[in-house]
């Protein structure tokens, strides 16, 4: 596959040596590349995101555990009907297996054997699971306050765990110093883990019969399953096999919002902003490395941002798990911003959302946060005997 890397700021190419972070001028680089997949090609082949192998651009050796295809269910809320992509069940609970999936089989494919990635959690999760099957040594670094379910199951796939004391940056420094001959397989800036969360778009293409929805409420935090799926309804607008672009609203916890803000002042670029710390845990990032290309992406689809407060969050994580949904605090944050966005628009819009990541990653928050309705029963019973 000819594949090249392209600065998203001045445009200059590099050839992937699998090396290079970003830009001699700085700028985020990208994967050029044009997709020849079309929908006929998927026929027979088996329900994983490999069905869509014309749009990506690695060869046949792939690395895979049979990811993708997940489910798009209808879920209602406040009486009304979101489609939610079912992305917690993924081999490792969340939707971070599509961007490990496509971006270790292009790592195994130039011959790396030693990686480091930085994370909140779930792509270092998915980073360690896929390195492990492909025979790769992964080196995760996550902040020290990270879910004690997601350091256990970087551990359990045989990675060096990092625990960074500090700020969500402190850990991405750390893993930056440390990178020395090992390839930096980063979800940020390695533009190979959006050629596979770009599968989110093929696969909701295929389940709507090849049609684009009009809305996608998506999570903001580096915003990787974000501009996968925009990438991804590009390639497919510009193929011709759907009429439209999804407009994509980006959802941010208020507490930690610098996209939103920059969205709202008309600027191009995240504003600096102060931090508070928030349950959606994955996507407290302050200074978002693609922010421009974030900010960009949803400007061009007619998009907006919407912010959830604390409050909102937890409804909504309490409402999923009283409907039988088991996800992450992170998760309820889109499906907050979801309901919120959903209350104001036409009832025939049809609005896709996701489940980005399982309870079972946090099951100790969760439960906590969400508390049993039956032991309070039980007490109050109790009391009145
Ligand atoms: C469960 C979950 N949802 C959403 C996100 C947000 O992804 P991104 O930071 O790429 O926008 C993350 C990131 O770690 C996550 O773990
Ligand atoms: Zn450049």
């Amino acid at each position: 596959m000819t594949a090249s890397l392209r600065c998203m700021r001045c445009g200059r190419d590099y050839e992937d040596d699998g090396r290079r972070v970003r830009c001699d001028c700085g700028g985020p680089l990208d994967v050029h590349f044009e997709s020849l997949f079309e929908p006929g090609m998927v026929a027979g082949r088996p329900h994983d995101l490999w069905r869509y192998r014309e749009a990506l651009p690695v060869g046949d050796d792939i690395i895979t555990m049979g990811e993708g295809c997940t489910p798009l269910l209808p879920v209602t809320f406040d009486g009304r009907r979101l489609l939610v992509k079912q992305e917690q069940l993924f081999p490792t609970g969340s939707y971070k297996d599509r961007g490990a999936a496509v971006l270790m089989t292009h790592l195994h494919e130039l011959g790396v054997t030693r990686v480091v990635e930085d994370s909140s959690g779930n792509a270092g999760c998915a980073v360690a699971a896929y390195a492990a099957h492909a025979g790769i040594e992964a080196d995760i670094y996550v902040p020290e306050d990270t879910s004690p379910a997601k350091t256990a199951q970087i551990e359990a796939y045989g990675a060096s765990l990092h625990r960074i004391r500090g700020t969500r940056e402190d850990t991405a420094r750390a893993a930056l110093n440390a990178i020395g001959s090992s390839a930096y397989a980063s979800h940020v800036y390695n533009p190979w883990f959006l050629q596979g969360t770009k599968t989110f778009a093929y696969e909701v293409a295929e389940q709507l019969n090849w049609t684009a929805p009009d809305t996608l409420v998506l999570p903001a935090g580096n915003g990787t399953l974000l501009l996968g799926a925009y990438l991804g309804f590009v390639e497919l607008a510009r193929a011709g096999t759907v009429h439209h672009v999804p407009r994509i609203i980006a959802v941010q916890a208020a507490r930690c919002a610098p996209l939103a803000a920059a969205f709202a002042a008309g600027l191009d670029e995240p504003v600096a902003i102060h931090p508070d710390s928030t349950v959606a845990e994955g996507i407290a990032i302050a200074s978002p490395a693609r922010g421009a290309q974030i900010l960009a992406a949803v400007r061009a689809t007619g998009g907006s941002f919407v912010t959830v407060g604390e409050e909102e969050i937890l409804a909504s994580l309490r409402d999923c798990c009283r409907q039988g949904w088991f996800i992450e605090p992170t998760s309820a944050a889109a499906i907050a911003g979801a309901r919120t966005y959903a209350r104001a628009a036409a009832p025939s819009q049809t609005i896709v959302t996701a489940f980005t990541g399982h309870g079972l990653k946090a099951t100790d928050k969760v439960a906590g946060l969400v508390g049993s309705v039956e032991e309070e029963e039980v007490d109050h019973a109790g009391s009145n005997v």
